[in-house]
């Protein structure tokens, strides 16, 4: 008998989106994933389309299937609309960014790399409460920005993180802040994290803390003295993107945003403008995102069937993406991932 269908929403994206969305789509179908899509658009398609970046319609599909695969969307650097990404995050209180950086092609500059980086997603410097006070005719002489960090915030993140280790059977979170500086806005947070360890996690599980500038050197040092990070907004933006380049780069880092009301899945990277429409992006990061997606309704099963074909298209069929070092197209890279998938 077949599996009920899970109504989902696909949101295919700018730039290279809709090419890498073809990879996740064609990798879910192999493993005959019964989600029942509503395709939808948002970002500078959207814009041009519908004269607005996130439709009512795209918000109205999420609020109804409360679960979504995203392609990348573009937002205008400095001025313009304001991220869609992060008005996403906001809409549906996904509070959890989490992103785990695997090693997938042994040999690299770094092997055997497993961390997850769970990054706080709605408060902090991400929130965007800034505004310019000009002066003597500059508009721009002096530019604010205010950070938020809620007590209630910190705990969900921090929660989930601890539950999320615990669950893996991994071995310690390492609270990353910068509480020597910003003793407020960080120190909340790492506050957070001391307390919720020594009431609820001691016995469960070990705990350091460490300031994200040391963090970033040890992270390239030696990447395997952690394990499960949690920080802030933004250091868990920047710390995820350096744990992506420590397994290849930005094409290999999928992401998942979790919440009360909804849960979106992704890849870390962008639309990546430079190399769109040219069918040789990666497609690895959203591959990998739709087996997260996979793992989230229960069917982690299928999930390891999908990161199998990966690992198997990378290193066996050896079918690489030029980012990568190889010369194989998007297209390439999924027929090779779909006959993995359904020889296995
Ligand atoms: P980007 O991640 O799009 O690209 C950075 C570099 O990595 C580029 O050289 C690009 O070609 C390469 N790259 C990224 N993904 C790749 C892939 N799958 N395969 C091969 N190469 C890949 O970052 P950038 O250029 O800073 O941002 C472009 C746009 O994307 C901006 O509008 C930004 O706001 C948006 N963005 C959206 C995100 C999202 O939707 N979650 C996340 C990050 C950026």
């Amino acid at each position: 008998m077949n599996a009920p269908k899970i109504p989902a929403t696909l949101i295919p994206g700018d730039g290279i989106g809709p090419e890498i969305m073809e990879a996740a789509l064609a990798a879910l179908d192999a493993v005959d994933a019964p989600f029942d899509w509503d395709t939808q658009p948002a970002g500078m398609g959207a814009l041009a389309m519908h004269g607005d970046p996130l439709p009512e319609t795209t918000l109205a599909s999420i609020r109804r299937t409360r679960l979504a695969l995203k392609g990348p969307l573009e937002t205008p650097v400095g001025g313009g609309f304001r991220s869609i990404n992060v008005r996403l995050r906001e809409e549906f209180k996904l509070y959890a960014n989490i992103r785990p950086a695997r090693t997938l092609i042994p040999g690299g500059r770094y092997d055997n790399i497993d961390l997850i980086v769970c990054r706080e997603n709605l408060e902090g410097l991400y929130m965007g409460y800034e505004h310019y006070i000009p002066i003597d005719g500059d508009p721009h002489a002096v530019a604010m920005s205010t950070g938020v960090n809620t007590r209630q915030g910190a705990r969900h993140i921090i929660e989930y993180a601890f539950e999320h280790a615990v669950a893996l059977g991994r071995r310690k979170v390492t609270v990353v802040h910068k509480a020597n500086i910003m003793k407020a806005l960080t120190g909340i947070f790492l506050e957070t994290a001391q307390e919720m360890h020594a009431e609820r996690y001691k016995d469960k599980i070990e705990f350091e803390q460490v300031i994200v500038d040391a963090c970033c050197m040890k992270l390239v040092m030696n990447p395997w003295q952690f394990d499960v990070l949690v920080t802030t907004n933004l250091f868990g933006d920047i710390l995820s993107d350096l744990t992506a380049g420590l397994v290849g780069g930005l094409g290999m880092a999928p992401g998942s945003n979790i919440g009360a009301d909804a849960a979106i899945f992704e890849a870390v990277h962008g639309s990546a403008p430079d190399i769109a429409g040219k069918g040789i992006a990666n497609p690895t990061a959203l591959v990998l995102a739709a087996a997260l997606m996979l793992d989230h309704v229960n069917m982690k099963e299928k999930g390891d069937r999908i990161r199998r074909a990966v690992s198997e298209t990378l290193n066996m069929d050896n079918v690489r993406t030029g980012d990568l070092g190889g010369n194989a197209s998007t297209r390439d890279y999924t027929t090779s991932l779909v006959a993995r998938i359904r020889n296995a």
